[in-house]
Formats: C-alpha cells, structure tokens, sequence
C-alpha cells in the first residue's frame, strides 16, 4: 500500500515515542540496535501517561505535527495503573494512541503471527496444532466502535460503531493485496448475524472481492475465527477484520507465537508515515527491572525499515538476528520455559545478542 518512503539522499527522521511502563526500555534497545545498523536521525517525544504528566494531554498538538513530519514514528507503549480510571472526562494514556493513529490517517494495521521455529514448544498450544501458522492480520483501525459517539448519562453508556463502505472498501484492499502477496486467501471476519455494521461489511468485502479473482475469500463470524484460530491457526492466511475484532483477534493470535512479547505491527495510512510498534503493552508490573522482551519492538523496528523506510535487507537482517538470538536459547522471562538449552536473559543482554548476531 501506498506509504511515505524516505529520501534515500537524507538520514531517515524517526520520531521516537517511547511512552509509560516498559515502553522506554524497549525503545532504548530498540534505538541501540538500530544504530548498529545504519545511522539515522532520532527526535524524542512524550506521549500517552508521560505526556498526561508533563503537559496535561496524552498527546500534545505539536507532538502529532511533528509525527507528520517525520519518515516514520517507533512507538513503545501506553497505559499504567496511574492513569487509569473510569471517570470519562479523565485524560487516558490510551487517548494518545488512538489520536496518533486518527491525526497520521493509519486505517490499516498489520499484525504478522508466525510463530519462530525456536520458540514452537513455548506456546500454551501443542507443537502439531501451530506448526505451518503464518498468518497476517488486517485489522481497521480509525473507524468502528474505537471513534464512534460515546456517552455516559444518566446511569446510561452507549458506544456507537460506525462504518462507511470507502472506509470497508479501502481496508479491503489492503487485505487482498497482502493475500495476493502471500498465498493467496483471505478470511473476512465480522458479525454479521447481528451486526448491521458487519453486513455492510460483509457485502463491501464481497464486492472488492471481484477486483481480485485470484484471491480465495471467505467469510467467518468472529466468534467461530476465535475458535478456529486455536483449533486450526494454520488454515488462516490473511485475516481481515474490523478494529474491535482485530484488537481482540490479534491477542489471541499472537499467543500462537509463545508470548505477546513477540509480536510486532504496522500502522499505514496513505502517503504520510507509518506507526510502528509492539502490539503488547506496557507491561507495568515488570517495568524499570530490565527484564521486558525487546524483540516485538526489534521485529516492529524492521517492519518500520521495511515498509516506512524502504530498506528491506535491513529488515531482513533484523529478523534473522533474532531467530539466531532465540536459537542460541536465551529467552527473556515471558519465553523461559526452563528446558534445557534454554537461558533467562534481561532485556540488556537480548539486545547485545541480537546485535551481536547481526
Ligand atoms: C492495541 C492496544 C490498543 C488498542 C489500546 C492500548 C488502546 O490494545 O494496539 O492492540 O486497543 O488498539
Ligand atoms: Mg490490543
């Protein structure tokens, strides 16, 4: 899909937002192993309960303009107890995140589950039934229930979820142009039994489908997908869903990988830059230990190269750094399983192998 590449004549502008609880740790890693790889120019910026803290808005005005102006934004995480409250006119960490991703236009995120040769007998699922998993899922993400009218009155909430077909249609696209780049199928998942937002949604997915007729499409109600998604990962090439059931959707999906510390996503929209980030969050209960997995934010870090910055072998070489890590037996805590050849590591010591490795 269309994004912002770099001029390859200027040091790529990274717009580093490291955010509350692990998201510092992981992005300082993150920068270590990046200037091990090429030079680039970094600015640093708060967002998310930090930025509640410094100045009052989980994401500044000028923050978000200079996100604009950058080639790509690494981001570490958001939230912590601190922040967190059910009072609906309280500022939230999360807010941040989800202007980011309005304010940048980034409908679409990728999130890749494949799980690492090294790490198969860490997930909570037996070895047969992962083996062959590599999935991507598509999930919408500036639309649905996230933006829709919310309101608290009178001992009353509503959340309202509201789709248009071109913002179905566009995300669609993306869909079946990764289905069509990878082998070719695409699963469209939604509510449509008793959404009215899903039928929409089902019919606009059918209707791009036939501007793709090489691509296998085939529609399944979400709560089958989470189902199946446990029973038979391997079946599922591209999933496509909505931004509530891709949230929820890619949690599961990343547990195929052993642990959420593994998993790192995309956020495109068209032409400006792209959000790159783990999709774990920011894990307060271990945060400022060096104990955090830095290697979704590693993987992150090379989807930035790769799909923000146009510097694929880069990527490339990021992610075979970590398989090599992984398969030299460290494990940082969330993938120790204790067998043997296996080594607890800190987040300092993963991030020297991984650069050691590259
Ligand atoms: C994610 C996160 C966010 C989301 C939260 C932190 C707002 O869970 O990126 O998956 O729900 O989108
Ligand atoms: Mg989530």
């Amino acid at each position: 899909m269309p994004v912002a590449v770099a001029d390859p004549a200027q040091r790529p502008r990274i717009l580093v937002l490291p955010g509350d609880g692990i998201g510092p740790e992981i992005i300082a890693a993150a920068r270590e192993l990046l200037d091990a790889l090429a030079s680039f120019d970094y600015e640093e910026r708060p967002i998310g309960g930090t930025s509640i803290d410094e100045l009052g808005t989980p994401l500044a005005d000028d923050v978000l303009a200079e996100c604009r102006r950058s080639d790509a934004v690494l981001l570490g995480a958001v939230g912590g107890p601190k922040w967190d409250s059910t009072d609906p006119d309280a500022p939230r960490p999360e807010g941040g995140l989800l202007g980011l991703r309005k304010g940048l236009g980034l409908y679409a995120n990728l999130r890749p589950v494949k799980p690492l040769p090294a790490l198969i007998d860490s997930s909570p699922l037996r070895r047969e039934r992962i083996s062959g998993t590599d999935l991507l899922v598509v999930r919408e993400l500036t639309g649905g229930i996230y933006f829709g009218h919310k309101e608290r009155r009178d001992g009353t909430a509503r959340d309202e979820c509201v789709y248009s077909t071109a913002e179905i249609d566009r995300i669609a696209r993306v869909g079946f142009e990764a289905a069509r780049s990878r082998s070719g199928r695409l699963t469209s998942v939604d509510k449509a039994n008793v959404l009215e937002t899903s039928r929409l949604w089902r019919e606009v997915v059918s209707e791009v489908a036939a501007d793709y007729g090489d691509v296998e499409l085939d529609h399944l109600l979400v709560d089958n997908a989470a189902m199946q998604l446990v029973s038979e990962p391997a079946r599922f090439d591209v999933i496509l869903t909505d931004n509530l059931f891709g949230d929820i959707l890619s949690d599961e999906a990343a547990m195929l990988t052993g642990s959420l510390g593994m998993l790192p996503s995309a956020s495109l929209g068209e032409g400006g830059p792209g959000v790159f980030e783990p999709v774990h969050g920011s894990a307060p209960d271990i945060a400022g230990r060096g104990a955090a997995n830095p290697l979704a934010t590693f993987l992150s870090a090379a989807m930035m190269l790769r799909h923000g910055l146009d510097l694929e072998d880069d990527a490339a070489r990021i992610e075979a750094a970590v398989e090599a890590a992984l398969g030299s037996g460290l494990r940082t805590a969330d993938l120790h399983s204790g067998r043997e050849g296996e080594r607890l590591v800190g987040t300092a010591e993963m991030t020297a192998a991984v650069i050691e490795a590259l």
